[in-house]
């Protein structure tokens, strides 16, 4: 149990549960990417975790490069792109992985992802560790996805409440 502020955050997912579902994600995409190169685009910061661990489990040639955007003060997404700190590679023709620690309404990606598809890549994946279908507003192909999850606020594993809370190796889930 961890209490942040005023709230209260309870076990959900253990460590354990966490990287025996990345390892399975990363065989499948060491499969599916055999002879491709792509570029795990990762977005900071709550994905920091998750694609570092990820990213040490693919055995396929890759590259790894970070995007920075805020979307949630609180616990309730704003569905405003506050900051978007762009790419510095190009993105043409690459095989794209964005990496994303939770889709919620998916509003953050959809904008993202249009953004990213602008530039012309031949192919855009999107992996999360999290997903709430519950609370999705804007249509997403989710190719891999951690573990589907209810609509509940949840902290740790690269997750924040107001900044605080990243750095647990389990998430948790306000009670
Ligand atoms: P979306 O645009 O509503 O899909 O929100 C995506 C972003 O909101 C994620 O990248 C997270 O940073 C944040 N977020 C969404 N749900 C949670 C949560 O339950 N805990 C912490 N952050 C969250």
């Amino acid at each position: 149990m961890i209490t942040i502020k005023d709230k209260t955050f309870v076990p959900f997912i253990a460590s354990e549960a966490i990287q025996t579902r990345i390892r399975e994600l990363a065989e499948q995409i060491n499969k599916e990417y055999a002879g491709k190169q792509p570029l795990l685009v990762v977005i900071l910061n709550g994905a920091f975790l998750f694609a570092a661990d990820l990213a040490k489990h693919l055995t396929i040639p890759c590259e790894i490069t970070f995007l920075r955007v805020s979307s949630y003060k609180g616990t309730a997404s704003t569905g405003q792109l506050k900051e978007v700190l762009g790419l510095t590679e190009p993105v043409t023709d690459r095989d794209l992985i964005v990496i994303e620690d939770i889709v919620d309404t998916g509003k953050t990606l959809y904008d993202i992802c249009n953004q990213l598809q602008a530039q012309g890549p031949s192919s855009l994946a999107i992996a999360t560790l999290l997903y709430k279908p519950e609370a999705i507003q804007q249509p997403l192909d989710l190719q891999y996805v951690g573990f589907e999850i209810e609509n509940r606020f949840v902290l740790g594993y690269g997750l924040d409440y107001d900044g605080l809370g990243r750095n647990t190796p389990d998430i948790l889930v306000l009670e």
